[in-house]
């Protein structure tokens, strides 16, 4: 049985999160960052986010918003900080010089029993944790933004990690309602931005070609793919879009080979199809502060309304 206690390292976007989804599940969080300022400011967000979804029916977990922010505290000692903790998430800017500072800080600190997990989205484990002493406690899950809303955790092991840190991490993050997933092994990307960024170079592609307007491109998705990828995956669709895959297969295997087969090279991600995107996308949404945030809490407010929609559709 897992003690109720983690750390988490790093209070920023992904940090705060983590520490609410945690707490959300009844554990005690120290929340720990390199400076004073920075922990206080993740606290008062931390409190102002709490009590906004408290007001709005959104909070998570069975505790109110004032015993769920009880249980986090703030740290500036790294020593303390993971004190006590069974499992320590790693929320640090994406950068493999520092993350591999702290894991070797954190490596002649820690005992034999906690689970050192980092956050990163594209840093793969084998250049994380290797030449570590508790390597085979190190993992990397990798959660999705924003995590209290979005709920897969990537969970993926270093070469030498223990299959008991691996057993040890799915099942913490299903007891905090998070939606963890196994990687056998790394690859570059992980799952979620491989699947991810094979879309994006299309949509780049069918823009740059000029096949569709960017705005139209989006559409395709929020009105038409991603009706049904929020309920079931791609495997699944072809499943149900046929009677089963191998009737699929066998009525759309070469019609999918076809137009496979026609599409272009890795983009550049540069040039006039960027201009054409960035114009477009910027005439619908400014480039400033208050329209981005606006439309980020707009989003939100959708994943919170569309994560009340599954639950009430898994119940069913
Ligand atoms: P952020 O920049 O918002 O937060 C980083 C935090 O780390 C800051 O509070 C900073 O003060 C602190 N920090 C810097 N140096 C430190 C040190 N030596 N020790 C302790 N804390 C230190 O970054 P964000 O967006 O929260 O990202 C954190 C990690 O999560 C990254 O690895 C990122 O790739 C990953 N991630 C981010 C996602 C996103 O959409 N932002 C999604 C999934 C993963």
């Amino acid at each position: 049985m897992e003690s109720s206690q983690v750390a988490v390292i790093g209070s920023g976007l992904i940090g705060r999160s983590w520490a609410m989804v945690f707490a959300a599940g009844g554990f005690k969080v120290k929340l720990y960052d390199i400076a004073q300022q920075q922990l206080t400011g993740a606290l008062e967000n931390i409190r102002k986010q709490m009590k906004e979804l408290e007001e709005s029916g959104f909070l998570k977990g069975s505790l109110n918003a004032e015993k769920q922010l009880a249980l986090i505290s703030i740290c500036t000692d790294l020593k303390a900080a993971v004190e006590g903790a069974t499992f320590i998430q790693e929320c640090t800017p994406e950068n493999l010089e520092l993350k591999k500072k702290i894991f070797a800080q954190l490596d002649l600190i820690v005992g034999d029993n906690v689970v050192l997990s980092s956050s990163t989205s594209c840093l793969l484990p084998s250049k994380l944790f290797t030449g570590l002493k508790h390597v085979k406690q190190c993992i990397v899950s990798h959660p999705v933004n924003p995590p209290y809303f979005v709920p897969l955790v990537e969970i993926v092991p270093h070469p030498e990690t223990d299959p008991s840190t691996i057993e040890r991490t799915y099942a913490l993050m299903k007891k905090i309602g998070q939606s963890p997933v196994k990687l056998n092994r790394e690859i570059e990307g992980f799952v979620l931005n491989r699947l991810q960024y094979a879309v994006i170079s299309e949509a780049w592609r069918l823009v740059g070609e000029g096949v569709i307007s960017p705005t139209d491109l989006d559409l395709v998705m929020s009105d038409g793919l991603g009706m049904r990828y929020a309920f079931i995956g791609p495997l699944e669709t072809m499943h149900l879009n046929a009677e089963g895959i191998s009737n699929y297969c066998e009525r759309y295997r070469e019609g999918m080979k076809l137009v496979l087969n026609t599409f272009g090279p890795v983009p550049e991600f540069s040039g006039e199809t960027e201009q054409k995107i960035s114009q477009a996308m910027s005439e619908k949404i400014p480039v400033v502060p208050k329209h981005l945030n606006a439309r980020r809490e707009w989003r939100d407010e959708c994943l919170t309304g569309l994560a009340k929609l599954k639950k009430q559709m898994s119940s069913n």
